[in-house]
């Protein structure tokens, strides 16, 4: 799938802007500040739902107006698609598809994308939260029916919390609690889901990772992925405000469904006491970890600076190769914000091979001399929010 031409009011620093794109590489070049990143999270709204950089949508909306609209032409095989979202500051957003009102959730179905930033060397780095992002964003690009269980769980899970708290509070009597066991059964329902689809999607990527990682590091070191259960009694350190031990084994074969239904339950049983001591539900996919290891160590703690680079950059590449095998959509496109600054000559290179074959890539930069000749052929340079016309002084 490749954008074709994209249309942006009140978005960030943006009051109104269109830009027409090219298959293959697009270079986007500005000082530090005039609008690259946000042009390019403009694009991974529209697969993601989200930005890269903030958890809602408010920050997208330009300052002092009340909606921002994202309008694009998407091509896949021989077919236009006309995709829009409206982000509006007090009410909920909304969504067009070739004119026709839609529910936002639907856009994954027509926009694919994987977006590389320097803030995902947090997945290798931060905490459990970035990396279940991670898959679950993976997830929903892959098979969109999945946005409607993962919002699901969360309400339940907050609806549970919720019950659990007032127990605490002593404001529900614990001898009323058979509301609670409803909340299990949905929580172990969905949670359950999420858990198999987690781990069946870690089971496809993992070749991709460690191809990936090869590729960019140029050496032998295995990089690979397991997941971490808190059903099973692993938790993740960060999660539980622990020292960041590297304890619980981890687990990386696939559970049938009924299993992980079973185990759920149990251990619901198991944590009741302290959840209802707590006031937390103390278990469930939300709780859950990627484990990363290289060379069978854990990367968070391990791996250098270059390697942790190198394993986040691994991770989405590897996200891009997944969604090229089985998205309906074919090619995601590749967006690739602000990285080539920070590397060296030889992992430009590798970087830029890695990426080459594509359907449409788009790469910013703050200096046009830090990226690749081959990736330079379609440049355009921004400027305070506006394209700056061929010709017109920068
Ligand atoms: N909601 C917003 N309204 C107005 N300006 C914004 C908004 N969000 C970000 N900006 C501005 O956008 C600029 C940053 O743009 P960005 O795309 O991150 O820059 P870069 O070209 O370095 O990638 C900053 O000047 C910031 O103040
Ligand atoms: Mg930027």
């Amino acid at each position: 799938m490749i954008v074709t031409h994209l249309e942006l009011t009140d978005f960030r620093n943006y009051r109104e802007v269109e830009v027409d794109l090219v298959a293959g590489p697009n270079l986007f070049v500005g000082s530090n500040g005039q609008g690259k990143t946000n042009l390019v999270e403009a694009i991974g709204y529209l697969s993601t739902l989200g930005s890269h950089r903030v958890a809602t949508d408010h920050a997208l909306i330009r300052a002092g107006q009340d909606a921002a609209i994202v309008r694009a032409r998407l091509e896949h095989a021989e077919r236009t698609v006309l995709v829009e979202v409206q982000l509006n500051r007090s009410s909920a957003n909304r969504a067009q598809v070739n004119r026709v009102a839609t529910k936002p959730r639907e856009l994954p179905r027509y926009a694919t994308s994987v977006l590389f930033a320097p803030e995902d060397l947090a997945l290798v780095r931060g905490d459990p939260g970035g990396r279940r992002r991670y898959l679950d964003q993976l997830l929903v690009q892959l098979t969109p029916r999945l946005a409607g269980v993962l919002a699901d769980y969360d309400r339940v899970l907050r609806q549970r919390t919720t019950l659990l708290k007032s127990v605490r509070a002593a404001r529900v009597a614990e001898s009323q609690l058979s509301t609670l066991e409803v909340w299990d059964e949905r929580l172990a329902a969905l949670g359950s889901e999420i858990i198999v689809e987690r781990s069946a999607l870690i089971d496809r990527i993992r070749p991709h990772v460690a191809d990936a990682y090869r590729r960019i590091a140029g050496d032998d070191h295995k990089a690979d992925l397991a997941v971490r259960l808190s059903i099973l009694g692993d938790t993740a350190p960060a999660d539980e405000g622990d020292d960041d031990t590297e304890d619980a084994g981890t687990s990386s074969t696939a559970l049938a469904p009924g299993e992980v239904r079973e185990a759920f339950t149990a251990a619901l049983t198991r944590v009741r006491r302290q959840e209802l001591d707590r006031g937390l539900t103390l278990i469930g996919p939300h709780r859950d970890d990627l484990v990363l290891t290289l060379n069978g160590l854990p990367a968070k703690g391990y791996a250098s600076h270059g390697e942790s680079w190198s394993f986040a950059l691994a991770l989405k590449l590897a996200a891009a190769a997944t969604l090229r095998a089985d998205s309906p959509l074919g090619d995601p496109v590749v967006i690739l914000d602000d990285v080539f600054a920070a590397l060296d000559e030889t992992r430009r290179a590798r970087l830029a091979s890695g990426i080459a074959d594509y359907e449409q890539v788009l790469i910013t930069a703050a200096v046009l001399d830090d990226v690749p000749d081959a990736l330079r052929a379609h440049t355009v340079r921004i400027q305070a929010g506006r394209i700056v016309k061929p010709g017109e002084d920068a």
